[in-house]
Parts: structure tokens; C-alpha cells; sequence
């Protein structure tokens, strides 16, 4: 297993009794997500089938986009696409299209900005919208496509556009009358649990990312919570945040000193605050990039309010090396540096924060990966899913629905005379 987790700065604000307690109740609702039957059609994440759907179409149609493309547009909001954003947006790429972003604003200034940037360049675009009622994907489609006829034929843009989305939705239609490719968006699986469906799967495929090794850190991870019930990863953060949860801490900030973690902390942060955020419970998520942010929020980290848990994402082996030369005669101040090199100033200032802010009164915990690859997001991933399931189950309320997104949704919708 490439993730472990530490435990020890959060597990000293608990008693050992209670943490026995829960960490059973958190065990013992995992393993139920394993044996009970879905009938509420939510858990198709649990096991492998959905990451097993049209592999080959994806695989075909990713090497046509990295041979063809200049540019894969993404577009999709939430759940439909911060999976995959936070795995291309983390990795190295060796070549292949650029991608972009859509159908996740509404802001006029960004979509002209985009629609010019992409201008003169080859085009392929995966719309993924669940029932393709969403207004963000949906508008921006719409735009998309009549942008796309300009320069494409009827035959070019039906080998250009990919959608995602339900069975029967209307997207599906739209693929069948205009000739795109149809992926797959199953329907037991909600948008932000979506990271090994066709919804994750094709775009890292398109950003020649190695899909089998994401898949495979899914499969250990799945292995460890189907087979390890109340020792595994995800039950024991689970345990601990309730509890912490119960005595007030209900804000949890997750802080990595890798900025390439930014998009994958923001699904997670939507995870957990779109899962648990109801009946006015939930942990309120949030999430910081150091050591950036320390110049900022670190202050109220150290001495604010005491209602905070602390997650850090850390990595043994950052994948880089940058040395600190000496220069003796230049003089400005930094020789203590001399000698050392990044990956050990980064990890030492890591440290010293996680010291400082237990010291100061935060619950801290700790996931550490051995380094940063697409296998270390497919544990991440599943693990987090398995945890947030747990937590819901835990907190009293239903992980896998998102009435108050409805309720703004309907608002929006009224407003805008649908
Ligand atoms: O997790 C969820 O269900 C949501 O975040 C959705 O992914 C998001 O609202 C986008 O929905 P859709 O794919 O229907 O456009």
C-alpha cells in the first residue's frame, strides 16, 4: 500500500475507550456498503464493474485526441469533472493536446477567453453532464457546438464531440441523431463519486495518463476496505473525525506543501461538503496550499478559534530536486540554506507546521503517499469515497443525495425562466 496515515496528533484529544467504540461502529458500516444490495442506486463506485465499461472505445478514441488534438476541452462541473482535473493537472505529461476547461462558469469573460485561446486549433470536446440538466455543461455545449461548425463539418464534429452522460438522457439522443460517441455515465453512481467510470477515465486516457496504474491503486485500496473491515485507512479517518466532530471541531481544512495538489484538494473538498453538509451537520471542508497560504490562513491556524481539524497530504518523495548553491560572496542572508536542497526545506518547513499547529491546539492527521502517481490517486481516491460514505453513515446523514444543490438549482432555473 503506497498511503499510510497518521493518526497520532488527532487520537490524543480522544479517549481510548470511544475511539474502540467507534472505530467498530465506522468498521462495521463498511463493511455493510460491501454486503448490502444498492437499492438506492448510489453505490456502483464500491466495486470494479464501472471501471471495466467501454474501455476499449476509450482507449481508441483517447489515442485519436492525442494524435489529432491540439486541444481536448473538457466540460463538466462538480462532480463530472474534478476527478479527472485533479489528476491532470497534478501529473507530468509527456505530449498530447492541452487541456481546457468549460461548462464549470458563467462568467462571459472566460468563455470568450477560452473560445480565443482555442482559436485555429485542432478541437476534440467530452461534454459529461449526468442527466444533462445541469445549466453550466449544458449552455456551454450549446455555445461549444456552434463555435465547432464554423470550422467542422457534419462528419468532423461527430468525430470531435464525445458526450457522457445516463442512459436515455437527452445527451444520449443527441449522440445517436448526430453520430458522437456515446461513454457511459452510470447511473448508481453520483457525479462526485464518479473518479472510476467512463466520467474519470476517458479524460485522463486523453491526457495519456496510464489508466491501469490508477485503476490498480483503486483495486488495492478497494481490496484493503472490502477485506480489512474495521482496520483499514478510510474507517479509522472516519472514526476519528466523528468523534472530533462531537467534541467541535467542525471545520476541517485539508494543507499540502505541493501546489499540485490544489485541484485534487477541491474534489475533495466538494466530496465531503456535498456528501455531509446537511440537516445543519457536517464537518465544513476546506482546504490550503502551503506554504503559500501560511503567510495567510496560517496565522488563524496557529491561534484562531480551536474548532479545526487539520488533514495534511504529504508525499515521501516529491519527484524533484532543486539544490541551494552556496554563494558566499553575494551575502544575502541565506546561507543556512546552503547545501540543502528543496525536497528537504519543503519537508523540513512541513514539519515544523505540523508540530506547531498540534501544539497549538489543532487535531492533526496525517496521509502520506511514498510519491505522486496515478496509482497514488486511485488510493486516494477510493479511499476518501469509502471514508465519506462511512462519515455520512456516521454523522446521520445520507452521503450519496444533494437536495440543497437542487434547492439553489431550482432557484437559478425560476430566475432564468426555465
Ligand atoms: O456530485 C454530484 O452529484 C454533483 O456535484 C454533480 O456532479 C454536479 O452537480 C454536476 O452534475 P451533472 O453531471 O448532472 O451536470
Amino acid at each position: 500500500m503506497g498511503i499510510s496515515i497518521d493518526l497520532s496528533k488527532a487520537e490524543s484529544y480522544l479517549g481510548k475507550d470511544e475511539l474502540r467504540e467507534a472505530r467498530a461502529k465506522a468498521g462495521t458500516i463498511c463493511r455493510a456498503l460491501y454486503e448490502k444490495e444498492d437499492k438506492d442506486k448510489v453505490l456502483g463506485w464500491r466495486s470494479e464493474e464501472t471501471s471495466v465499461m467501454q474501455r476499449k472505445q476509450i482507449r481508441e478514441k483517447a489515442e485519436e485526441i492525442r494524435r489529432e488534438a491540439d486541444v481536448f476541452v473538457i466540460v463538466g462541473v462538480g462532480g463530472s469533472n474534478q476527478a479527472a482535473r485533479a489528476v491532470i493537472e497534478a501529473l507530468p505529461r509527456k505530449n498530447g493536446p492541452e487541456i481546457v476547461y468549460l461548462g464549470n462558469t458563467l462568467s462571459p469573460y472566460t468563455i470568450q477567453r477560452t473560445l480565443e485561446r482555442m482559436k485555429g486549433k485542432s478541437i476534440y470536446i467530452d461534454v459529461i453532464a449526468k442527466n444533462f440538466e445541469t445549466l453550466e455543461p449544458g449552455s456551454h455545449f450549446r455555445i461549444l457546438r456552434q463555435w465547432m461548425r464554423e470550422y467542422y463539418d457534419k462528419e468532423e464534429l461527430a468525430k470531435r464531440i464525445i458526450v457522457t452522460g445516463t442512459r436515455g438522457s437527452r445527451l444520449e439522443e443527441l449522440a445517436t441523431e448526430n453520430g458522437y460517441l456515446f461513454l457511459q455515465f452510470p447511473v448508481p453512481v453520483g457525479g462526485r463519486y464518479s473518479a472510476f467510470t467512463p466520467v474519470g477515465l476517458f479524460p485522463i486516457a486523453a491526457a495519456g495518463l496510464d489508466v491501469d496504474e490508477y485503476l490498480a491503486g483503486m483495486a488495492a485500496a478497494q481490496k484493503d476496505c472490502r477485506e480489512h473491515g474495521e482496520d483499514n485507512l478510510a474507517v479509522r479517518y472516519g472514526a476519528v473525525r466523528q468523534l472530533l466532530y462531537d467534541q467541535g471541531y467542525n471545520i476541517e481544512m485539508m494543507v499540502s506543501f505541493e501546489p499540485r495538489f490544489g485541484f485534487f484538494t477541491k474534489w475533495w473538498v466538494q466530496l465531503f461538503g456535498e456528501s455531509e453538509g446537511k440537516e445543519r451537520r457536517g464537518i465544513f471542508p476546506a482546504a490550503s496550499i502551503y506554504s503559500e497560504d501560511l503567510h495567510s490562513i496560517g496565522q488563524y491556524m496557529q491561534d484562531g478559534r480551536r474548532n479545526l481539524i487539520e488533514t495534511f497530504l504529504s508525499v515521501k518523495d516529491p519527484g524533484a530536486s532543486v539544490a541551494v548553491e552556496p554563494c558566499p560572496e553575494y551575502g544575502d542572508g541565506f546561507d543556512y540554506l546552503d547545501g540543502m536542497d528543496f525536497a528537504d526545506i519543503n519537508r523540513a518547513a512541513e514539519e515544523a507546521t505540523w508540530e506547531a499547529h498540534a501544539r497549538g491546539g489543532v487535531p492533526c492527521i496525517r496521509f502520506e503517499m511514498d510519491s505522486v502517481s496515478e496509482r497514488s490517486f486511485g488510493e486516494l481516491y477510493y479511499y476518501f469515497m469509502v471514508a465519506c460514505a462511512v462519515s455520512g453513515e456516521l454523522m446521520g446523514v445520507n452521503p450519496f443525495d444533494q437536495e440543497g444543490v437542487e434547492e439553489y438549482k431550482r432557484s437559478m432555473f425560476a430566475a432564468l425562466g426555465k
